[in-house]
């Protein structure tokens, strides 16, 4: 059993947690961003993150710091926390991100862990090798295999009370993802990057970037804290989250303030372009797009960087409280509609609606539907397999209305898009009380009539009738024929 990761509640895959990091004496609130901080520049300062921003943890490179002379001195005899004047929790990554730019680096695992250790890091990283995504499998799994060692290797390093993390690699195998995280679960290192995903973030390939998740996840039990190494952009946040992702880390935040990039939850404007500014952080209430455009670099980058900020951890909080409220998937919802990348990133999220059903809540607020994929979220799969549990007489009706049909049928029972048939007793209950508009999409619909076919292939025994409100032909061929349909929006006339 881990320790150092509770869960407070959930939604979809998505969780509450607390992380506790024993060597910072302090516990971090998840889902957090971890913004990087490059310690030879200095956008924001550390300190200004903790009191400004509320962050409770950063990130950084402790290869770079290793590789820089006086940095490396001043960090063995004060300590990292000292150097960068941060009271939270700093998690330090290893030259695997030089590795997979500039391909060699001249350090071993054993070297630099060790010295993360001996700076005071909180979390250290052992030398993964981040795989791109598409090589061939051959190099995947050759490269996994170093990976694996050296998370073996870093187990055998006396690190104190430091915290390690276990990048999960694997390119985009989903086999090989989830033989990653199955291992790195086995050892007992204690928090999970997903890595090796900037590329796929990079192209805006968010439905891979999910089905890489879910194979890491499916090897991960869910006691583990899930990093998603490198992830910064605030717009896919609530995507991964509702994945199952915990950390995320934001260099994102610094790098586009330097090229004049302003961040929002639906995307990246430039700065040139925008004539009005959306947000109401302290940045964007006390300036105008025009004043910034008309400061000097070095401020103007800073200005942009503290709104890239406040915006990227004012998404966090909102997710937050969407999974208290229970609105995750609402959430998510609302951000994949803002670039047909994302929308394939939350399509993809319900092809594994079955694997985020096992970690849904039973219940929670009120499902809202909102596009014709909310028929396919986890609650509408469980309403189903919850069916398979109850026992039907030997004549249904099944009615979309007030109707109870014919009187031949010894029951009716109601028929809500997009869940299908339930009984009566049951309509107040969640999912069934759910929110759904009156003009009704075919998705829904069409969810409605797999739930009809499904009751019906369970029960052989039973002959069903079935009233609806006029559904399409198309949505009534889901509907076995051995049911006796009736449109009562023609009966009532
Ligand atoms: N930063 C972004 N991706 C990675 C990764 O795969 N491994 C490590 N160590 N750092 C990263
Ligand atoms: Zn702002």
């Amino acid at each position: 059993m881990r320790e150092c990761f509770e869960l407070q509640d959930t939604d979809a895959g998505g969780r509450i947690g607390e992380l506790t990091v024993p060597r910072a004496g302090v516990t971090v609130e998840t889902p957090a961003l971890l913004p990087v901080i490059n310690p030879n520049l200095d956008t924001i300062s550390p300190r200004r993150l903790a009191d400004e921003f509320g962050a409770e943890i950063l990130i950084t490179n402790s290869y770079i710091i290793y590789n820089t002379d006086d940095v490396r001195e001043r960090a063995l005899s004060e300590g990292l926390h000292e150097v960068l004047d941060f009271p939270g929790a700093i998690m330090t990554d290893s030259g695997s991100f030089q590795l997979s730019e500039y391909g060699e680096i001249t350090v071993t695992t054993e070297e630099i862990l060790q010295f993360q250790a001996d700076i005071g890091s909180d979390i250290g990283t052992p030398v993964d090798i981040p795989t791109p995504p598409d090589v061939s499998r051959e190099q995947a799994r050759d490269e996994l295999e170093t990976t694996k060692d050296r998370l073996e290797i870093a187990e055998g390093v006396d690190v104190g009370e430091m915290l390690i993390n276990a990048p999960v690699q694997g390119s985009t195998y989903p086999d090989l993802r989830e033989e990653a995280s199955r291992h790195a679960d086995a050892t007992d290192l204690d928090v999970f990057p997903v890595g090796a995903v900037v590329p796929l973030m990079n192209d805006y390939r968010y439905d891979d970037m999910i089905d890489v998740v879910a194979a890491a996840k499916r090897g991960l039990g869910a006691d583990a804290p899930v990093h998603l190494f490198g992830a910064g952009h605030p717009m896919m946040f609530a995507l991964a989250v509702a994945m199952g992702c915990d950390l995320f880390d934001s260099a994102a935040y610094a790098l586009y303030a330097r090229d004049d990039r302003y961040l929002t939850v639906r995307g990246t404007q430039h700065l040139e372009d925008i004539e009005y500014f959306p947000c109401s952080c302290p940045v964007c209430i006390e300036h105008s797009p025009e004043e910034v455009r008309s400061l000097s670099n070095k401020e103007r980058e800073k200005t942009l960087a503290a709104h890239n900020l406040h915006v990227t951890f004012g998404e966090i909080r909102r997710i937050k409280q969407a999974i208290r409220a229970g609105n995750l998937l609402e959430l998510v919802e609302e951000r994949a509609r803002a670039h047909p990348t994302m929308l394939d990133g939350y399509r993809t999220l319900l092809d594994h609606a079955d694997q985020l059903e096992a970690a849904d809540p039973v219940s929670k607020g009120a499902f809202f539907y909102t596009s014709h994929e909310s028929a396919r979220r986890p609650e509408v799969l469980r309403h189903r397999e919850r069916l398979e549990r109850l026992s039907v007489p030997d004549t249904l009706f099944l009615t979309e209305g007030d109707s109870d049909g014919p009187e031949t049928y010894e029951d009716a029972w109601r028929v809500k898009p997009p869940f299908g048939p339930f009984p009566r007793a049951l309509s107040k209950s969640y999912p069934l009380t759910a929110e759904v508009p009156d003009r009704i999409d075919d998705g829904a619909l069409e969810a409605a009539a797999e739930g009809v076919a499904r009751l019906v292939e369970e029960n052989p025994g039973t002959e069903f009738g079935l009233g609806h409100l006029g559904w399409p032909a198309a949505v009534l061929e889901g509907v076995p024929d051995s049911v006796e349909t009736i449109d009562l929006t023609k009966e009532h006339r």
